[in-house]
């Protein structure tokens, strides 16, 4: 019998990318999403990816009562939880609803788990925890931080799961902290898709290859780079999912918690993956460069022997591959 898996969150772009990943590996899910930052016709093209049926029931991470039906409901071995807001501009201007959604929503999810005697949970936190760190690449055990509101409720998140870890020895959790992640399934039947004018850059990217906008606004030339735009650690999210089912067995098998970089270990500056979108479009994309983004760090890229020696993990796609699988998933929805 497949052990069932609980994605909460499970309708956007990474959840629905690891449910993929979680139905490839032999295990079952359901899905629990409010459609806040996810259209509903998705899990009819997840249904399409893996020839079963989907179960996702439409709600919100907050509702207790909603999860202990789904606990009682389902025989549920492990959490991942995603439902989360993640936008760090909207973060400063709305901290409230970032602290409830995030914070407050992980402690709702904690409690029904409780009740349920579900004691494994794999986290989505980010390496926006580590500011600018001092070196790189960062490592896991490298100083934490934040400078807004959305890096502080990963860090809340990551020290109340230690806290709570430290307490109970039944927990055990899996804290993957992500990079930039980006790219699509190769069907170019899910991808990433934003409400409205993208905050990062290659879902924005991706909207000028369409002519859906105008030009790149490339936030700041100035940077201590080579280039002078500011360098990330891109992570293709088909790589990422299958971290996190690499987590997931880990904690089944061992259940031994851990914190992990989920990241290539490899740097590219904001122009070099302009260039690689353009190759993956045939076609030049106009551009300007614009003053810094405030808030933004310079340089930031993962270290990634942790997660290879605990969990087996390592990144098999490249920026071009990350790319032209987004060109694919992009160009596809615009003509649907
Ligand atoms: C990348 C680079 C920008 C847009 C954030 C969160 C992180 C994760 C990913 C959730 C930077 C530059 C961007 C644009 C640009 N979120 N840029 N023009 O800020 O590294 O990470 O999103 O999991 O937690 O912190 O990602 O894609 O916004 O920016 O020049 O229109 O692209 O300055 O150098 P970021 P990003």
């Amino acid at each position: 019998m497949a052990q069932k898996i609980l994605l909460t969150g499970g309708a956007g772009f990474i959840g629905s990318h690891t449910y993929v990943a979680l139905k490839n590996a032999g295990f079952d899910a359901v899905i629990l999403d409010n459609f806040s930052n996810a259209r509903r016709d998705v899990t009819d093209r997840l249904e399409v990816i893996t020839g079963t049926p989907v179960t996702c029931i439409e709600g919100d991470v907050l509702s207790e009562s909603l999860l202990d039906r789904i606990f009682a409901d389902h025989d549920i071995a492990a959490v991942i939880h995603f439902a989360a807001q993640k936008a760090v501009g909207e973060s400063v201007e709305k901290p409230l609803e970032y602290l409830n959604t995030n914070i407050a929503g992980l402690y709702a999810l904690l409690r029904s788990m409780r009740r349920a005697e579900v004691f494994r949970l794999v986290f989505s936190s980010s390496a926006t925890v580590y500011g600018q760190p001092d070196h790189l690449p960062v490592n896991e055990t490298a100083g934490r931080s934040f400078n807004n509101p959305y890096g502080f409720t990963k860090l809340v998140c990551e020290q109340s799961l230690e806290q709570i870890a430290a307490s109970d020895d039944r927990w055990a959790f899996g804290v993957l902290r992500y990079f930039n992640p980006v790219g699509a399934h190769e069907t170019g039947l899910i991808g990433e898709d934003p409400n409205d004018i993208p905050n990062n850059l290659v879902p924005y990217i991706a909207k000028v290859a369409t002519g859906e906008l105008a030009r790149l606004s490339v936030w700041g030339n100035d940077y201590d780079t080579p280039d002078g735009t500011g360098i990330r650690d891109y992570i293709h999210v088909m790589d990422l999912a299958k971290g996190h089912v690499q987590s997931l067995d880990a904690l089944l098998t061992s259940g031994a918690g851990h914190v992990v970089n989920l990241g290539t270990g490899t740097g590219y500056s904001v122009l070099e993956v302009l260039q690689a979108y353009e190759r993956a479009c045939g076609h030049t994309l106009p551009y300007r460069i614009a003053p810094r983004r405030a808030g933004d760090v310079a340089c930031v890229y993962g270290d990634t022997r942790l997660a290879k020696q605990i969990l087996g993990f390592k990144a098999e796609l490249g920026l071009d591959e990350m790319c032209a699988s987004s060109w694919n998933w992009v160009a596809r929805r615009k003509n649907t």
